[in-house]
């Protein structure tokens, strides 16, 4: 069994965006720069909106934090993205979600420039990607791709299977993996909370990708010898064995599931960490206006 270890593979992306950041900079070309809008005070999203500013940080880029009052009326939202848009030193835009229920999470996104949604949530954006034209792909799927080649994990011909169907993991991930070329070419399955028979779905896949937000939802019995193993999933839940009196599971059972595993994601250190340079690569193309000339 070998680990999927998003942390290492993680750590070297960063050191290779920082040094083209580098390059950038002794050329005299524009340094990327993402600008993070979040709403209220949402403990979570406080810590990924500063993750995501210090890894900005750490590679070079230029950062802009907005924050809004949790009870901001839409229409300020609006304007604010309204002004990103229009601030030609901004590469790339992200509103941190969930947002509050007064404000429509729909037409925030869309309103975002397509050309500046690095978090790929955007419809042109979704769209583009079910049709294999270039676009900005959401972090998890993006990540768990790169993940995949860095790993040289064949695919062609496998059979996928994905659990769960969110618009920003499940869907694009089971299109990623359908998609012609590598990573991809696989036979996809997309589970969800009315799938009958997860179980023998789940036991029929080469490569298992979980992402319900279910912790130790797959257990040993459910995972065939030699599959492909990548577990989204990260829940908190109280432990009385660690200091913090806190402790993060998977999706997966690990202990049952990884002797059975060629491949396997850790939780934490597997997706995770992988996510944050999904987010600082599609920057990076922003800036370079990579996806849209
Ligand atoms: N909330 C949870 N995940 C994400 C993400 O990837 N981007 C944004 N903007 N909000 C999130």
């Amino acid at each position: 069994m070998i680990l999927l270890d998003g942390k290492k593979v993680s750590s070297e992306i960063r050191e290779e965006i920082a040094a083209k950041v580098a390059e950038i900079r002794k050329s005299g070309g524009k340094i990327p720069h993402l600008a993070a809008v979040i709403v209220g005070n949402d403990g979570a999203s406080e810590t990924y909106v500063a993750h995501k500013v210090k890894a900005c940080k750490q590679v070079g880029f230029g950062s802009t934090l907005v924050r809004l009052e949790a009870d901001v009326k839409e229409k300020e939202l609006l304007d604010t993205i309204d002004d990103i848009n229009g601030n030609d030193d901004i590469d790339g835009v992200i509103v941190q979600l969930p947002l509050p229920d007064h404000i429509s999470e729909e037409k925030v996104i869309e309103r975002i420039k397509v050309e500046k949604d690095v978090d790929g949530f955007h419809p042109v954006n979704v769209g583009r990607l079910f049709i294999d034209q270039p676009s900005y792909v959401s972090a998890t799927p993006n990540g768990i791709i790169e993940l995949i080649k860095r790993y040289n994990i064949e695919t062609s011909g496998k059979h996928c299977v994905v659990l769960g169907r969110s618009n920003i993991v499940g869907k694009p991930m089971a299109v990623l993996m359908a998609r012609k070329g590598y990573p991809g070419d696989a036979t996809v399955t997309l589970c969800h909370s009315r799938t009958k028979d997860i179980e023998s779905l789940c036991r029929s896949a080469d490569i298992l990708i979980v992402a319900m937000g279910r912790a130790e939802f797959v257990t040993g019995k459910m995972v065939k010898d030699g599959a492909v193993v990548i577990d989204v999933g990260i829940t908190r839940v109280k432990s009385k064995k660690t200091k913090s009196g806190w402790k993060l599971l998977g999706d997966v059972k690990f202990d049952e599931v990884a002797p059975k595993c060629s491949y396997i994601t850790p939780v934490p250190g597997g997706v995770g960490p992988m996510t944050i340079v999904s987010l600082l690569n599609n920057t990076l193309k922003a800036s370079g206006k990579e996806i849209y000339s």
